[in-house]
């Protein structure tokens, strides 16, 4: 088998599970060469990929959880989640209380709403494009409303994000510098407005806090507005697009979804999760010679964890972890992570938004079906559609506008919002 992890063909049509299942069996430790630089540690277990994540004292999350290494030098600042303990904890506490499960259940009645206006902008074309059209705004809607700036603005910085996933071979040169540039010019206006005049958002928060009794500087401002933009945007927008182009692979399932959406989509978003596994890896760099699954490990490797692949890991998901089940359960995926000090912030939120969205697109848009080949992002480290045109009857046309049907929280769900960061 070709293992090739690196390149943008491997990942042109979603997740390379083909090279993912053959690593699971023969080689699950994989040292993957990389062209110009050391290589790493491919790793694609479920139980070692969550060993690995919660143990940053030997894992860390410095310098980089991409694998090229960062060439940006930022002095001593550093993003959140490119830290470890104890400096990570001390900047994840600054914002941790806007992220709890209560307060994203307090933003559903807003994100609801939301959901209802991107249909509304859409019903009566008969097609759109669900990446660009409706996925794509619904987490750039939510971010802007937590940083208190307008929704277009948001909308204009999610697009800088995929600049920045994509594969340098797949856009100009400096194509990603130039988009993390003109997120900090942005980020700067935004500090000066709330330093000068504070208000209730998430920006202020971050731009008056302090950590170990010293202020944040412009620097670590940008960093984490640079980071939740970016974590939030493409991640939640693949889940959503990608959830509906498995969906429609999947006609038998997508109509016993669709009969009793109250009960069957809280599962259903988890098994989607599973399946689409929008973030492809994080990487950590070993601190000291250690060993995985037997295999030596020498200090300082980069050692990558490949979420998509334990999240079909049979030793977990048993004989049907290849299978798509939307009533799976339990259903212990690590989309968001393995459960370490970087658990997505964002998890309850984005549970929230992909609800929303997704009980929308199934309720509202009669006859919705796919219009052509699904386009695939180029990128090794999100994985989503770039493109997944659709028709539909057009609100109009058909006359119908089904009356919204409020999901249940369930016991799934419940149990599911619980934090797993500790
Ligand atoms: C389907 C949607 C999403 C997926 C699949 C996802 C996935 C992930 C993953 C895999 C990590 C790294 C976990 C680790 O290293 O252990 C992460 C971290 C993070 N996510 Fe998400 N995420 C999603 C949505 C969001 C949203 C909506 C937000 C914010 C509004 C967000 C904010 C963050 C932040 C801030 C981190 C870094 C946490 C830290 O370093 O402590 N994510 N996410």
């Amino acid at each position: 088998m070709d293992i090739d992890l690196l390149s943008p063909n491997s990942f042109a049509h979603g997740q390379p599970h083909d090279q993912f299942s053959w690593l699971r069996e023969h080689d699950p430790v994989h040292w993957h060469p990389e062209p110009e630089a050391t290589g790493f540690w491919a790793v694609t277990r479920h139980a070692d990929i969550r060993a690995v994540g919660r143990d940053p004292a030997t894992f860390s999350s410095t310098p980089s959880v991409m694998i090229p290494d960062d060439d940006m030098d930022l002095g001593d600042h550093q993003m959140m989640l490119m830290t470890d303990p104890p400096r990570h904890s001390a900047l994840r506490k600054v914002v941790a209380r806007e992220f709890i499960p209560k307060v994203a259940q307090g933003m559903r009645p807003r994100i609801e709403t939301l959901a209802t206006r991107i249909i509304d902008q859409v019903a009566d074309a008969g097609a759109c494009d669900l990446v660009t059209d409706v996925a794509g705004l619904m987490p750039s809607y939510v971010i802007a409303d937590m940083f208190g700036i307008p929704h277009e603005d948001g909308v204009a910085l999610y697009s800088l994000t995929e600049a920045i996933h994509s594969a340098p071979e797949s856009q100009a040169p400096g194509a990603a510098m130039h988009a993390i540039i003109e997120m900090f010019n942005y980020a700067n206006a935004v500090w000066e407005a709330r330093r000068a005049e504070p208000t209730d958002d998430l920006a202020s928060l971050i731009a008056h806090a302090t950590v170990n009794g010293e202020e944040l500087d412009l620097i670590d401002f940008n960093l984490f507005f640079l980071l939740l933009i970016d974590a939030g945007g493409d991640t939640t927008r693949n889940l959503v697009a990608g959830g509906m182009d498995t969906l429609f692979a999947h006609p038998v399932q997508l109509a016993w979804l669709a009969e009793d959406l109250e009960t069957r989509l809280a599962p259903a978003v988890e098994e989607l999760l599973r399946w689409v596994s929008p973030v492809v890896y994080m990487r950590r760099t070993a601190q000291r010679d250690t060993k995985i699954r037997g295999v030596p490990i020498a200090a300082g490797q980069k050692v990558v964890m490949y979420y998509g692949s334990a999240n079909r890991d049979a030793e977990v998901f048993g004989p049907t972890a290849d299978v798509l089940d939307l009533a799976r359960t339990p259903n212990d995926h690590i989309a968001f992570g393995g459960g370490g000090p970087h658990f997505c912030l964002g998890a309850h939120i984005a549970r929230v938004e992909i609800h929303a969205i997704l009980r929308e697109l199934l309720t509202r848009l009669d006859d919705l079906r796919p219009a052509g080949a699904t386009e695939w992002l180029s990128s090794t480290f999100i994985s989503g559609p770039k493109h997944l045109r659709v028709t539909y009857r057009s609100a109009s046309a058909s006359g119908l506008r089904p009356a919204r049907r409020h999901v249940a929280r369930t016991p799934i769900l419940d149990a599911l919002s619980e934090d797993r960061s500790e």
